[in-house]
């Protein structure tokens, strides 16, 4: 098992290309501590990851921790002497600010925080402006909640294709989508989105709408890349399967000698989509990344690993629904279409 912290050099880390041309690192770091860690717990990481030769971030507002990562940053990469360009920065829109000029809003607002010119990234943090008091209890309905509703999702996209072209978002991509709702994106949009970040681990493997995302030419950016072990317990439900314990990770994890977030994340990189594992832990932090760089995982291995999935999806995203739908499914469009307001089998507004 790897526990040392010397730093990895970034240019042995695998990367992807955007269909900008730009590099995405193949890891970054999480930053969101499921309630479970201090803001500045989180923050320090982001130093600590610099550190250990991390080039990549996923922020978003809703973390609440830009204002320290801010910082964080600016001192770090003084201090290893980065370029700006050196480093990728990924924020994202909250469901509250889904209002084209609350989006706009946020942004200049996770720039002043991030203390940054532009973001490498900004992503769309779900499709629905429905948010939920922390803590809320998983069957809570907030009153003013909707389904998805194409014209004003794309209202927000065109208010930050703007941003795109003032120079303040390198790149516009997507989270939590599904193909229905991103085949009216592609149809509609003026700057293609260039990534979509989404649930991804051996034992949610989402085949199809993975490949409907590279197919379209969006590189994957996979959340959760370890089963989210941390995870809130408004997200845990029976039935889950915990990745890191499920036998043939375990198995795969022994012969390789490492620990088994680790084959979770070679699985990723070699399939060929970013994860971004979150940890504050320096040994962990700099495990993940090395996981990436050595050791990878056989074709024996990767065929192994196909058997793992499970369509264990832990972030069901259950408060997000609106009165007057079902379950959580209604959320991932199953069946093909996108519900509406009473849910399954309803029709959606364009
Ligand atoms: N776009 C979205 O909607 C969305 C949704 C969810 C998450 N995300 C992003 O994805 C990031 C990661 O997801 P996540 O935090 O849910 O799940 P995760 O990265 O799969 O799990 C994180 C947990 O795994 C454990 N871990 C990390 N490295 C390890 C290692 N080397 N060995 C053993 N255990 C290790 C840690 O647990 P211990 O603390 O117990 O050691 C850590 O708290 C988030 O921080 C966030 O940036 C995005």
């Amino acid at each position: 098992m790897t526990t040392e912290t010397t730093a990895i050099d970034p240019a042995t880390v695998p990367a992807f290309t955007l269909a900008s041309g730009a590099r995405i690192p193949a890891v970054g770091l999480g930053t969101f501590g499921s309630d479970r860690f201090s803001l500045e717990e989180i923050a320090q990481a982001a130093g600590v990851a610099l550190r250990a030769g991390y080039r990549l971030v996923d922020c978003a507002p809703v973390y609440a921790n830009e204002h320290l990562i801010g910082p964080v940053l600016a001192e770090t990469m003084g201090d290893l002497g980065l370029a700006r360009e050196d480093v990728f920065v990924l924020s994202k829109v909250w469901n509250d600010a889904h209002d084209p000029a609350a989006a706009v809003a946020s942004v200049h607002q996770s720039l002043a925080d991030l203390k940054l010119d532009y973001l490498d990234a900004l992503l769309i943090h779900w499709p629905f402006p429905n948010t939920h008091e922390r803590f809320a209890a998983p069957d809570a309905r907030n009153p003013t909640s909707r389904p998805y509703i194409h014209a004003e999702y794309l209202a927000m996209y065109r208010a930050l294709e703007e941003l795109v072209d003032a120079g303040l978002i390198l790149h516009l991509g997507v989270s939590n989508m599904t193909i229905p709702k991103l085949r009216l994106l592609l149809r509609d949009a003026r700057i293609a989105p260039a990534m979509h970040e989404m649930e991804l681990h051996p034992a949610f493997q989402q085949g199809e709408l993975y490949q409907f995302t590279k197919d379209a030419g969006m590189v994957a950016i996979g959340f959760s890349p370890m089963g989210s072990p941390r995870r809130p317990e408004r997200d845990k439900f029976e039935g889950d399967v915990a990745d890191m314990e499920h036998p043939v990770v375990v198995r795969i994890a022994a012969e390789l000698g490492v620990h088994p977030a680790e084959v979770c994340l070679k699985w990723a990189a070699q399939r060929g989509h970013v994860a971004i594992p979150f940890s504050v832990k320096p040994t962990q932090i700099a495990a993940n990344l090395r996981a990436v760089t050595e050791k990878p995982l056989t074709p024996e291995m990767l065929n192994a690993l196909r058997s793992v999935e499970a369509n264990s999806r832990l972030i069901k995203g259950q408060v997000f629904l609106w009165e007057g739908s079902g379950s959580w499914l209604d959320l991932w469009d199953v069946d093909g279409t996108i519900p509406g307001w009473t849910g399954y089998g309803s029709t959606a507004a364009e």
